[in-house]
Formats: structure tokens, sequence, C-alpha cells
């Protein structure tokens, strides 16, 4: 293991020098896998019907790639959401993004309960679920932080439907003030 070292009083090279044992650990991730429809709620399967139809509303010129989600909040309101592109590109925003920033500006005393998440290719849900990227992923961690508690988050794909129950597992090791 190589140090770098600093110039200047040598306060990292002290810190660094304390640092006498490794331990390897892991992070597990628990979630649920669900294969066949039947064993799903029939009021999750309604909430990812409303993604899938928000999916067919996306505004996704340029990547083809249209997401829907739902977000179901605690009072059993729900909204529905999808991404939105733009010519510059990273002017656009994830579906997700759409949705959280929607109810958390319109609704912010009301906790959300559930977020699912679809993705149409060619007019197709996609095989595999899809997964939230890295950015609202940040952004779902601050949602549980303002509301308290955590909210289920399902990621749906044809074959297979996986659900966490809180966006805390899907970014250890977050950045949170
Ligand atoms: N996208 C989402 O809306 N949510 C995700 O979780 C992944 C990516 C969007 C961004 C962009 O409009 C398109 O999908 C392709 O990346």
């Amino acid at each position: 293991m190589m140090y770098v070292t600093f110039s200047g009083p040598g306060n990292y090279f002290v810190f660094l020098s304390k640092l006498k044992s490794m331990q390897s650990k892991e992070i597990l991730v628990p979630y649920d896998e669900f294969t066949g429809s039947e064993t799903l709620d029939p009021g999750v399967a309604r909430l990812i019907r409303k993604a899938e139809l928000a999916a067919d509303h996306a505004y996704a010129p340029y990547s083809g790639f249209h997401v829907g989600v739902t977000i179901e909040l605690t009072d059993g309101q729900v909204f529905t959401a999808n991404n939105q592109e733009n010519s510059a590109y990273p002017s656009g925003l994830c579906a997700e993004r759409v949705g959280l920033f929607f109810v958390q500006a319109n609704y912010p005393e009301t906790a959300i309960k559930r977020l699912i998440l679809v993705a149409k290719q060619n007019g197709r849900l996609t095989d595999e679920p899809v997964y939230p990227c890295g950015a609202c992923r940040q952004v779902m961690v601050e949602s549980v932080k303002r509301q308290t508690v955590p909210f289920e988050i399902w990621m749906v794909g044809r074959d297979r439907l996986l659900r966490v129950d809180s966006p805390d597992y899907l970014l250890p090791l977050k950045f949170i003030l």
C-alpha cells in the first residue's frame, strides 16, 4: 500500500500511519423478486399499469427509452411521471426525479409510500427490470431523509420484478448531510 503524503505539517501522514489493520466487509442488499404476476397484490398491479401508461407519454425522442413512474403517497394519492429529454441532453430529467420533485413541491407534508418504475423500448416493456440511475438514487435517499420513513421501490420488467423496502438499499455508503 502506498500512502500519498502532502507537504506541510505532515498531519495526513501521521493520520494514515495510525491505520494499522484492514478488514474486508460487505454490504448486503435485501430485495424481493417476483416472477409470476399471480403473486402480485392487485393494488400494486394497478400502479404498474399506470406507470406503463405514463411511459407512453414520456418525451424521449433522443434515447427512445420511455420511462414511467407511479408514486403512491401514504394518504392514497397517486401520481405518475415520465422522463423529459432535451436537445441539450443534460437539461433533460429522469422520470423518477420528475415525479419526486413534483410530489415534494406540491405535497411536502405527505410521505411517499411506493415508487413504481417501468421502461418501454419500441413500445414494449423491457424484459429486465429498470434500475434507477445514481443521481435518482441520491434524490431518493434525500426524500427518505425528508419524510423520515422509507418508501418501497418496485423495479418492473416483463420477466421479473424486484422490490426494495427503501432507497437506502440502492445507495449504500451514501452521501447525506
Ligand atoms: N432514465 C430515466 O428516466 N430513469 C432511469 O432510471 C434511467 C434513465 C431516462 C433518462 C433518459 O431520458 C433515458 O432514460 C435514457 O437514459
